[in-house]
């Protein structure tokens, strides 16, 4: 399927076959072109169209990917809820130099009814922040992600920071498995008053939205507090009680190193907040990398 902009005549072209995908990169690798991808699970917002820019300016051919991946949703997450505005998302793509929007359904991707025996794990990551949190989710994601490389075959892959542990993740696999791609990160990008965009923030409802930015409020503390001296560890305590109190459950609120996520070691200078709680159903995270001066 092609989708054509009646204003501008652009066309953008939406493939969810997989060898129709093949034929196309097969003929972009031997023209040489450099393809920058930027994975996706469309509901695309300012933050994805920040990935979009990034891909822009490093490649020669820019796709997207849009797939709402049931293999990192746990039993009791919200895959059904998950917001597929597929119209809405080609329409804010055209305004971007997209080639094409890889669509495909989860039978595309998963053929046996959404099954897949191999998958690829990060035994560190994995059992750490939100790999504790949401058992299998990072398994989910890195596995999906190894699955649109192998067809996409990108150059270069956008990701968003605002998901550093993902990040991490794909960083240590691609390192790990040698795969030939290279992964590129773009800032957060925030609302007005600074909570991070994220395709869940439509969950939240009135008063809810009014409390999310908390978060972002509370790491700010917390990276404040940590750069004029004071110990990580009451200051996560202290964060972690501030929102209980303003009505976030909280999963975590830490201070780790920004190379790893491991626990900072004296000496240690470039560090990152990360919190993540929920407001009702709605899951949010959020961190802030900073460095400690000389
Ligand atoms: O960040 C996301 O939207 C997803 O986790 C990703 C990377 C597209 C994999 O499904």
């Amino acid at each position: 399927m092609s989708l054509v902009n009646k204003t501008t005549g652009q066309i953008l072209p939406v493939i969810e076959v997989i060898q129709q995908v093949r034929e196309i990169i097969w003929n972009w690798k031997h023209a040489g072109e450099t393809i920058a991808f930027v994975p996706t699970m469309g509901h695309l917002h300012e933050g994805h169209l920040a990935l979009l820019k990034q891909a822009n300016a490093l490649g020669t051919k820019t796709v997207v990917s849009i797939f709402v991946n049931p293999m990192q949703f746990g039993k009791n997450d919200d895959f059904d809820e998950y917001p597929r505005t597929l119209d809405d998302d080609l329409g804010k793509l055209y305004e971007y130099n997209v080639d094409f929007v890889f669509a495909p359904s989860v039978d595309e991707v998963y053929p046996g009814g959404g099954e897949c025996a191999s998958f690829i794990d990060i035994p560190g990551f994995s059992s750490m922040l939100d790999g504790e949190h949401r058992p299998g989710f990072f398994p989910g994601v890195a596995t999906v992600v190894n699955k649109l490389f192998n067809i996409i075959q990108p150059n270069i892959a956008v990701f968003g920071e605002k998901d550093y542990q993902q990040l991490m993740v794909v960083r240590q696999m691609v390192n790990d498995l040698s795969m030939p791609v290279e992964i590129r990160s773009v800032t957060t990008v925030r609302e007005a008053d600074g909570l991070a965009m994220s395709s869940r923030n439509g969950y939240l409802n009135n008063e809810q939205r009014s409390i999310a930015v908390g978060l972002y409020g509370c790491l700010e503390r917390v990276v404040e507090a940590v750069r004029q001296g004071e110990d990580p560890n009451f200051e996560v305590v202290h964060a972690t009680h501030d929102l209980t109190e303003q009505g976030f459950i909280v999963d975590y609120v830490v201070v780790r190193r920004q190379q790893d996520l491991s626990v900072p070691q004296p000496g240690d200078k470039a560090l990152i907040a990360l919190a993540a709680a929920r407001l009702g159903s709605v899951r949010l995270i959020d961190n802030i990398p900073f460095e400690l001066s000389e």
